[in-house]
C-alpha cells in the first residue's frame, strides 16, 4: 500500500523542519499585564466589575481565569489579537494593539503569561483544536455545527448526501454528537440514518501538541435497506510542528444485523499550517484505507481513495469555515468515480455566525 506510506513519509519529513519558537518569560509576561491588560482584564484575568475602568468599556472583557474560556481557542489567536488589536479578529476596538509597544518577545510573554491565569485544570487546550478533515476523525471535543454535503459520481444514479451534525462540550473531556443524513439517488430522496454519539479524550498534552480521543457512534437506520450500526473509532491529533498538523483515525463500521457488512476503517491527514491568520486557505492531503470484512471476487482486502482538500477560514475568527475537497478511489475503482464534499463548519463557541466578519 503506496499511499498511506507516502503521507507517513510526508509526516516524517514535516516533523524534521525546525521548530523556531523560545521559552516564553513567565516573570516578564506577568509584569507587562500588570502594567498593560489588569486595568481592564483585572489582575487575575476576571475584570474588576467596580473599577471605572471597566464600567466606562461598552464591551466587558472576559474573564480569563474560566479554565474552559482560557483553554478553548488556540493561543494563536489571543496571540493576534494581543499584537493586532480587537478587529483583527472581528472583536472589539476597545481592545487595543499592543504589537508595536511590546514587540514579538514581549507578546508571547504576556501571551504565555495569560494564558497561566485560569490555573491548572483538565481542559485540552485548543492548540489541540486541528481542521476538521474530510473522513479521519477529529480528536478535540469542540462546540460546533457542521453541514456536510457529499456528491457521489458513479455507474447508476449519482447520489447527494447531506449530514448536519450538532457536537457539544460536556464538562472538561466529553462530547456529545448528534448526526442527521437525507440521500437523494436519481429521483428517490430519504432520510438515510441518525447518528448519537460521544466523544471522550482519553489524553492531551498540550505542550507536545497531542490529543487522543475514544468515541463511538450509533447508526439508527431511517430506510429499510440500511443495517443498525455501531461506530466505534478511536482519533489521535499530532502539531507536528508550526507548519504542519497530523490527524489519524481507526474506525469499525459494525452491522447489527450482518457481520459480512461491517468494515474498517483506517485514516490520515496532513494539514499545511502556514499562516496562524484563521482567515486563509490551508491545503491537506488525506487517505482512507478501509477493510470490508465480506471477501468477494474482485473486492480487494483494503481499499485506497486519496481525498486533497483545502480549508477556507471565512470569518476573521475563523471560526465560519468551508472545507472543499474530492475523493478519488486508487483500487476497486467500480465504487465510485470520484466523491465530491463541501464542509461548512461553525464553531459557536466563538461567536455568532454573524458576528466576527
Ligand atoms: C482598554 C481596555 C483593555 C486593555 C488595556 C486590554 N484589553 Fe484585552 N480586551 C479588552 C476588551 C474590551 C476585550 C473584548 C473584546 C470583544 O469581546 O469584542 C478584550 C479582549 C482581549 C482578548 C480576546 C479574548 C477572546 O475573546 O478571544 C485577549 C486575548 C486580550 N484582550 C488580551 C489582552 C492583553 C494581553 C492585554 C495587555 C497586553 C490587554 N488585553 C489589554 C480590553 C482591553
Amino acid at each position: 500500500m503506496r499511499t498511506p506510506g507516502l503521507l507517513f513519509l510526508l509526516a516524517a519529513l514535516a516533523s524534521v523542519a525546525p521548530v523556531v519558537s523560545s521559552a516564553a518569560d513567565l516573570a516578564r509576561g506577568r509584569q507587562i499585564f500588570e502594567t498593560n491588560c489588569a486595568s481592564c482584564h483585572g489582575a487575575a484575568g476576571k475584570p474588576d466589575l467596580q473599577s471605572p475602568v471597566v464600567q466606562a468599556l461598552a464591551v466587558k472583557p472576559a474573564n480569563f481565569s474560566d479554565p474552559l474560556f482560557n483553554s478553548r481557542e488556540p493561543a494563536s489567536h489571543w496571540q493576534i489579537v494581543i499584537a493586532h488589536g480587537g478587529p483583527a479578529l472581528g472583536f472589539s476596538e476597545l481592545m487595543p494593539a499592543f504589537g508595536e509597544a511590546l514587540g514579538d518577545e514581549g507578546v508571547k510573554d504576556v501571551l504565555a503569561y495569560s494564558r497561566t491565569l485560569a490555573g491548572a485544570h483538565d481542559y485540552p487546550d485548543g492548540g489541540m483544536n486541528l481542521f476538521l478533515s474530510l473522513r479521519t476523525k477529529k480528536a478535540f471535543p469542540e462546540d460546533e455545527w457542521v453541514w456536510k454535503v457529499r456528491h457521489t459520481d458513479k455507474d447508476g444514479p449519482n447520489q447527494w448526501r447531506n449530514t448536519l451534525e450538532y457536537e457539544w462540550r460536556i464538562g472538561t473531556r466529553w462530547q456529545g454528537v448528534l448526526e442527521a443524513s437525507h440521500i437523494i439517488d436519481g429521483s428517490r430522496d430519504r432520510f438515510d440514518v441518525v447518528e448519537p454519539g460521544f466523544k471522550y479524550v482519553l489524553h492531551h498534552d498540550a505542550s507536545a501538541g497531542r490529543i487522543v480521543t475514544l468515541g463511538g457512534n450509533l447508526g439508527v437506520p431511517l430506510r429499510s435497506d440500511r443495517d443498525w450500526e455501531v461506530l466505534p473509532y478511536i482519533a489521535y491529533g499530532k502539531v507536528l510542528n508550526e507548519q504542519w498538523t497530523l490527524q489519524t483515525s481507526a474506525r469499525l463500521k459494525m452491522s447489527l444485523e450482518d457481520f459480512d457488512h461491517s468494515s474498517a476503517e483506517f485514516a490520515g491527514t496532513l494539514h499545511w499550517t502556514h499562516t496562524i491568520s484563521p482567515r486563509a486557505v490551508f491545503p491537506g492531503i488525506e487517505v482512507v484505507a478501509e477493510a470490508p470484512f465480506e471477501r468477494g471476487p474482485g473486492v480487494s482486502a483494503v481499499q485506497v481513495s486519496v481525498l486533497p482538500q483545502m480549508r477556507i477560514g471565512l470569518s476573521k475568527r475563523g471560526h465560519v469555515a468551508l472545507n472543499l475537497g474530492v475523493e478519488l478511489p486508487v483500487n476497486d475503482s467500480y465504487r465510485y468515480d470520484w466523491r465530491g464534499y463541501a464542509y461548512l463548519i461553525w464553531d459557536i463557541a466563538d461567536g455568532g455566525f454573524f458576528e466576527g466578519w
